[in-house]
């Protein structure tokens, strides 16, 4: 058995801070590998949203974070944090100044002073936080990393990116609807929906950007429409050098959709639609 296979001396406890709607995803890995991980408590100030995760695992309750860490100390071994944006920052900084890894939910932070810190954070304290860019790890997302090397696709010299979010359908079932708050949510489209596409361009492309042109748009308010709000932006330039378009790329107005084209030099192209 390679040491990697050993299974764990005891199962990683994970306490939760935030209990909304993304956990219905995290809790699955909970259900489902018990003696990987369990769930130490969960810390959110709506009762009924926190009693609904813990319950079904037995879990302590708390309406405040810093009383859930403080009274688990030395019983928790790592963080998830799903709270709403603005949140994410301060409540990742608590967990690491007391030493605990964190896994936070996108968008890691809504400023990069706040980025700056949580750095900062790291460097001090030796723990460190994981952004949940779960696509990353797709199937097909990892088939076209392959693909985007070999030369059939050459150098991209263009991406855009189109979003479209059903607002509706996510704010519906929320005990508060922050992502409407552009200071809460950080943002539009871009931060809460854009950012997985926009790591998935740096994870294919080894590259980061240097330079970006956005576009958007809100139907307003976000609420009127019925179709939700939609934005582009075209990424003008990364570390390795200017991209400029040779063509325009082809978009699909669909609504509910997330999309990610992107073209080579040679004219190749591809359309990845979520
Ligand atoms: N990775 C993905 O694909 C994905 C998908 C959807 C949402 N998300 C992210 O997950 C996060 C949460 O989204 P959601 O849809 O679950 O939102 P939600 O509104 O359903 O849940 C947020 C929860 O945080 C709680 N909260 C507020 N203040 C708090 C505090 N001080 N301490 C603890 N909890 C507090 C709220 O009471 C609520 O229960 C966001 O960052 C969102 O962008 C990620």
């Amino acid at each position: 058995m390679s040491e990697s296979t050993v299974p764990p001396a005891h199962p990683l406890r994970l306490a939760f801070i935030g209990a909304g709607s993304i956990n219905s995803v995290h809790k699955e890995l909970l259900l489902r590998e018990p003696d990987l991980v369990r769930m130490a408590a969960v810390a959110d100030p709506v009762p009924d949203q926190a009693n609904k995760l813990a319950g079904e695992f037995c879990a302590p309750v708390f309406s405040d974070y810093r009383q859930m860490l403080d009274a688990l100390e030395g019983e928790v071994d790592a963080v998830l944090v799903t709270t709403p944006h603005f949140l994410h920052a301060p409540a990742a900084a608590e967990v690491l100044r007391r030493k605990l890894p964190v896994l936070l939910e996108k968008p890691a932070v809504c400023t990069l002073d706040e980025l700056e810190d949580l750095k900062e954070l790291e460097k001090s304290t030796g723990a460190f936080v994981q952004v949940c860019h779960q696509q990353r790890f797709g199937q097909k997302e990892n088939w076209l990393k392959g693909w985007l090397k070999s030369p059939d696709f050459g150098e991209p010299s263009l991406f855009n990116i189109d979003l479209y979010q059903n607002i509706d359908g996510y704010v519906s079932d929320k005990p508060e609807a922050w992502i409407l708050d552009k200071n809460k949510a950080g943002g539009g489209i871009v931060i809460s929906v854009g950012i997985h596409i926009l790591d998935l361009l740096r994870y294919w492309f080894d590259d980061d950007y240097v330079e970006v042109c956005a576009y958007g748009r809100f139907d307003a308010p976000f609420k009127a429409s019925g179709r939700g709000h939609r934005s582009q932006s075209a990424l003008r330039k990364t570390r390795s050098g200017p991209r400029r378009p040779r063509r325009p790329p082809r978009i699909t107005r669909k609504p509910r959709m997330q999309q990610v084209t992107a073209i080579g030099i040679g004219n190749p192209w591809f359309q990845l639609g979520f």
